[in-house]
């Protein structure tokens, strides 16, 4: 019988649901040594928590996630609460030594995200891990374009693109923790460009040296306030009352070198009509290319010389389904194709892996590399602000 791994989750609502699907899910898809128990569900709504917990199968549920440190029963704390509120849970689980799994980006601020580091830094003397949820290592794609750079198939990468667009941020989206600088540290571009900095990282096995430009822009300046009381009414002196000052960027945009000579730019957006979770990458190497849309998330594109040069040269489409793709051996036949939430099930069993002293299918983010795309972030709005480069030598 596989050893318990007694996992707390703190939040319940978006990323509650991947983590809880994907803790719950983790033991039945992968021969793992230890075995995820979805002991606690933490979060603010006591109402909502009975629910969610009884649907998900945590055991237990409390608003107070501040007990979990005490609770000598566990052995990881997930945390998948607003930017603002990951340092505090994560370093307070790191010093009671329960490892900790936290959402991304790793902090609100570069400060914040510097304490976390440290903590984790002291943890990992006591053998306590830390883990940051990007996720889309995890799609199956990503994993396996990361091996053919690995293998050279690209030789010296001299451009990448990378694209993270969305469109649900207008005018009525209300004034949730995402559109507030004290509590998400920034917008489209802590949320998505996180994403984006941590995959060339990953990718290119590369570190992004200057910010050689970046620009953003806030064009939704108001919002509703959350709940019924900011959404009724428009006009009226009382009905502006129920609006807020969104103070964060909606669309920004950097261009980056990297530290093997190349060129890399990126766009997050949640204000890009059409685009609903257009998430993408382009690697151009010298010998070949690499393309990843996540909204077709099965493949991925190669191209690469052919044998008879340009004659037969060309893209090819790869469907990343087969056994001896990474992860789907553990999953359906060939062509049975994963969604989003086989991302979240695929780090799970990753991590529950790396517990028990397995080596994860490729690498697992721990907060030092968190600490590392905050940098980036942090290096992209100084450049904002400054309108001019940055080079990342200068953010610490
Ligand atoms: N990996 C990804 O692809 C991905 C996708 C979406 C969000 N995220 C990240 O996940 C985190 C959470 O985002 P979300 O979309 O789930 O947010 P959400 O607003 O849907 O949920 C936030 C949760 O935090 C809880 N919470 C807020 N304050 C709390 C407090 N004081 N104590 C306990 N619980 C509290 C809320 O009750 C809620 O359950 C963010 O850091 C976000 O950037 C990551």
């Amino acid at each position: 019988m596989a050893q318990p791994l007694r996992v707390a989750l703190i939040g319940q609502q978006f990323m509650g649901r991947a983590h809880s699907n994907a803790w719950g899910q983790a033991a039945r898809f992968f021969e793992l040594r230890r075995a995820p128990v979805l002991e606690t569900v933490a979060a603010r709504d006591p109402r909502a928590l009975a629910a969610f917990a009884r649907r998900w199968g945590w055991a237990r549920w409390t608003t107070d996630w501040r007990t979990l440190a005490a609770d000598e029963r566990l052995d990881l704390v997930d945390i998948a609460t607003p930017n603002h509120l990951h340092a505090a849970p994560a370093i307070a689980m790191l010093r009671a030594g329960k490892h900790v799994a936290c959402e991304k980006p790793l902090a609100a601020t570069l400060a914040e995200a510097r304490t976390m580091r440290d903590a984790a830094a002291r943890a990992a003397r006591r053998g306590v891990r830390s883990f940051v949820w990007f996720n889309y290592r995890r799609c199956p794609a990503v994993a396996l374009a990361w091996q053919l750079v690995q293998q050279r198939r690209l030789g010296t990468i001299r451009q990448v693109r990378a694209r993270y667009l969305q469109s649900w941020g207008g005018p009525t989206t209300p004034l949730t923790w995402r559109f507030q600088k004290a509590l998400a540290g920034s917008g489209a571009h802590g949320d998505l460009n996180a994403h984006l900095v941590d995959l060339v990282r990953f990718l290119t096995g590369q570190e992004i040296e200057e910010i050689h430009g970046a620009a953003a822009r806030t064009f939704v300046t108001e919002r509703p306030l959350p709940g019924r009381r900011g959404l009724r009414g428009a006009s009226s002196g009382r009905a502006r009352a129920r609006r807020g000052r969104s103070d964060v960027d909606d669309c920004l945009l950097f261009v980056a070198g990297l530290s093997g000579g190349g060129l890399a730019s990126f766009e997050a957006s949640r204000v890009a009509t059409g685009h609903h979770n257009d998430h993408g990458l382009e690697l151009n190497g010298e010998r070949g290319s690499l393309r990843f849309d996540f909204e077709d998330m099965n493949a991925l594109w190669l191209h690469e010389p052919a044998p008879d040069g340009r004659r037969s040269e060309g893209w090819r489409r790869i469907l990343v389904t087969a056994a001896e793709h990474p992860w789907l051996g553990r999953w359906w036949p060939e062509g049975h194709v994963l969604g989003y939430e086989h991302t979240f099930v695929n780090m799970a069993a990753d991590i529950v892996g790396a517990l028990s002293g397995r080596k994860p299918v490729v690498p697992l983010p721990d907060f030092a590399a968190g600490y590392e795309t905050q940098r980036v972030l942090e290096a992209a709005l100084r450049s904002v602000k400054a309108r001019r480069a940055v080079k990342l030598g200068t953010v610490r």
